[in-house]
């Protein structure tokens, strides 16, 4: 059957489950005579513990141990708790040592039989500690600067250079340069980081919340320097992770540490205010963009400086330039990145990590230029549209953007935008429209899957995968059943265990790039393997038809594509065949494709607001997105995707801020009343929608991931509106009242 580029609507497959509250997280899951932890943290930023006083817990009721450093078990594997070129690794606190890094920095566990002992427990230790002078985060702390040695992708350079930056600039008639900054922001998935782990001898199982069970069994077995195979990593439900969910922390290695300890089960869930710090966050950044074209505003000179943080031990550097390479056709481009470090956690990624503060600062210069150049912003952006990879100088397997702007702006009425800012006052209201380019790297890891067809026609999927919420679990079905030509609801899916065959981690939108792609090419063998069958059977009305003759169609039909009406169903075939299953696993991962073309998916977001001009308040009336991602699996569950992208970009764009007390850098507002993100109120008409995009070169699956690219180009598309309806640039986020008043 010809894949549909624009897949069923069907609804989750555990969409009952989670509706009813039958599906267990991992911070339900009981265990007998489990212990409870309690994680203290450190109340100062740098420095040393010189006394832990524990002697008032220990004789509460209930409480059965205390581990820190002076009785954690040692790890083997601790000499692997470096920087490490993996995205996904962090350097972690486990107690082997006296020295506390930063703030809310986990130094002890209590345990105890119930959760409320384990609390009081913890409130009762007492911490003496050596203190040393603090490290500040942006926006101060700027007197040492340092070059990262590498960007999250390590593929990404660090710095970069095209052309000639000076001459670009010389030959220019318009110019803009201006620093735009975003803070320091958490990750606040509504479910906390959660787990429960025990032994049985040295087999180690952990119930995990994590969005890389793979990842986490071989990060889990290397710190205790013990065989992958004795870890077992179960994830049955995520209630979200946006990247803090995708490293495995340090209460992911502490948790089995204190079980071993006391040689129970224990069970850790980490309060909200213990979120900021330990479990990573999204850098803050300051970028200068310079920007300079001709009179008929085609880029000359592109220059983009990122500054951004990381912790005083590890080396994760928010990569805000890549995009700025490649967006737009400037044959003459800078991009640096350079780092401080504080007394922070390290930070990690967070939906979008480097493209969504980058290209809000992109985005944003890009409306500045084009309001510079009195030409309409869409149009601006059209005049520079890249053909091919301006940094890369590959091909791109596929680019939608031209239909995305067109479509975007027919549907949002783009046209209808006066070019004057300031020029839509409804009373003290100042309405505005904005728009920004989005774009987010198609990412592919290795990923591997079992499909077995069952005499009954029925299908199994077994893989290793995690779902996050966004419906992993759902479209792995689909895109099974997609290949046979039957319903979705006749294929059962295995997964969320790390006995299924191994998976990619669940972040940089590549679950169904990577995860999508070993299901489709295992069921591609499975069918290829019955069509032999067919071919071997003189029985079959198939019997010598080539396998390339043979098309599997609706209802679990096989027939010859020359001559529809010769074939037989799948059931009948493998009865004849001995009544066996026909199964295949794949490791599937990307081949040369990368060194050939860039492959991206591209969007278009269009972005209404309204501005009190007495009260100062913003409200993001209206967005649209328009999106193209190659083959989009799922209507439903993508757009549900694309939309909570859209609305954590109004959550940067006019709420999120982790706000430090820069004389200890504790977090202040460690929690969701004072953490801003928005509520129902907040988010008004918004929608998104998909262009078919057919891309055959990116992956057998034939998608480009959908998990960030809501977020990334919406910022500066909110940003802009609030300059098109008040005609003031905030160039500073998140844009607050104080601000706008
Ligand atoms: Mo995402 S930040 O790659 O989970």
């Amino acid at each position: 059957m010809a894949k549909k580029l624009l897949g069923d609507p069907i609804n989750r497959v555990d969409g009952a489950l989670k509706a009813t509250g039958r599906a267990r997280y991992s911070g339900d899951i009981k265990r007998p005579g489990m212990l409870h932890g309690v994680l203290v943290m450190s109340t100062v930023a740098n420095g040393k513990i010189t006394a832990i006083d524990t002697a008032a817990t220990l004789k509460l009721p209930g409480v059965v141990n205390v581990m820190t450093h002076l009785n954690a078990p040692k790890l083997a594997g601790i000499d692997k708790n470096k920087a490490s070129e993996i995205a996904t690794d962090r350097v972690l606190q486990l107690f082997q040592d006296d020295l506390v890094h930063y703030n809310n920095q986990p130094i002890a566990m209590v345990l105890a039989d119930t959760l409320e002992q384990a609390t009081e427990g913890a409130s009762l230790v007492r911490v003496t500690y050596q203190i040393q002078p603090v490290k500040q985060p942006l926006p101060t702390g700027k007197a040492d600067l340092a070059t990262p040695k590498q960007l999250p992708r390590i593929d990404d350079q660090v710095d970069t250079k095209r052309g000639d930056l000076a001459a670009g600039l010389g030959a220019a008639t318009q110019r803009i340069e201006a620093t735009y900054t975003t803070p320091t922001m958490n990750h606040n998935a509504l479910e906390p980081h959660a787990l429960l782990a025990f032994w049985e001898g040295d087999k180690l199982t952990m119930y995990n919340a994590t969005q890389g069970i793979s990842g986490c069994q071989k990060r889990v077995a290397e710190l205790f320097g013990m065989p992958k195979e004795n870890v077992r990593v179960i994830t049955q439900f995520l209630g979200g992770g946006f990247g803090s969910k995708g490293t495995t922390f340090s209460h992911v290695l502490l948790t089995p540490m204190a079980a071993k300890l006391v040689g129970k089960p224990v069970r850790l869930v980490l309060k909200r205010e213990q979120m900021f710090g330990m479990v990573g966050n999204r850098s803050a950044t300051e970028q200068t963009l310079t920007l300079a074209t001709g009179n008929d505003g085609k880029l000359l000179a592109t220059a983009h400086h990122s500054l951004v943080q990381t912790s005083d031990f590890d080396d994760f550097a928010e990569p805000a330039g890549t995009i700025t390479r490649m967006l737009y056709a400037c044959s003459n481009l800078d991009t640096t990145h350079k780092f401080i470090r504080a007394n922070i956690g390290t930070p990690t990624p967070m939906r979008a990590p480097g493209e969504a503060p980058g290209v809000f600062a992109l985005e944003s210069a890009i409306d500045e230029m084009a309001a510079q150049l009195k030409m309409d912003p869409l149009a601006f952006r059209l005049a520079n549209y890249a053909e091919k990879d301006p940094n890369k100088d590959k091909p791109f397997s596929s680019k939608s953007l031209r239909e995305c702007y067109r479509q975007g702006a027919e549907r949002f009425g783009w046209s209808k935008r006066p070019a004057e800012p300031r020029s839509l006052k409804n009373g003290h209201y100042l309405r505005g429209m904005g728009m920004g380019t989005t774009v987010y790297p198609m990412n592919r890891a290795e990923s591997s899957a079992l499909v077995r067809l069952k005499p009954d026609g029925t299908l199994q999927v077994e893989t290793g995968t995690q779902d996050l919420g966004t419906g992993t679990f759902t479209i792995m079905t689909q895109i099974a059943a997609e290949v046979f030509g039957v319903s979705p609801d006749q294929v059962t899916l295995s997964a969320g265990d790390s006995i299924y065959p191994a998976s990619s981690v669940s972040g940089g939108s590549r679950c169904t790039s990577s995860t999508g792609s070993a299901v489709e090419q295992a069921a591609r063998e499975v069918l290829k393997k019955t069509k032999q069958l067919a071919f071997k059977d003189s029985k079959s009305p198939l019997f010598n038809v080539a396998e390339a003759d043979i098309v599997a169609e609706k209802g679990g039909r096989l027939q010859q594509k020359s001559n529809p009406k010769i074939g037989e169903s799948i059931t009948n075939l493998l009865k004849r065949n001995g009544n066996n299953p026909v199964e295949a696993t794949v490791q599937s991962k990307q081949g040369d494709e990368k060194e050939k073309y860039s492959m991206n998916a591209f969007g278009a977001v269009f972005a209404e607001v309204e501005v009190d001009e007495l009260l100062g308040e913003v409200r993001v009336t209206r967005l649209l997105g328009s999106f193209a991602a190659g083959r989009i699996v799922n209507l439903k569950t993508a757009r549900s995707q694309v939309l909570g992208g859209m609305v954590w970009a109004v959550s940067m764009a006019l709420h999120e801020k982790t706000a430090f007390d820069m004389r200890t850098n504790r977090v202040m507002n460690a929690n969701l009343a004072e953490y801003h993100v928005p509520v129902n109120a907040d988010i008004r008409e918004i929608d998104g929608f998909f262009i078919e995009e057919a891309d055959d070169i990116v992956n057998p699956a034939g998608v480009k991931g959908i998990g960030e690219i809501g977020v990334v180009g919406t910022v500066a598309a909110i940003a802009n509106a609030i300059y098109h309806a008040t005609g003031h640039r905030f160039r500073d986020l998140p844009i607050t009242v104080d601000k706008v008043l």
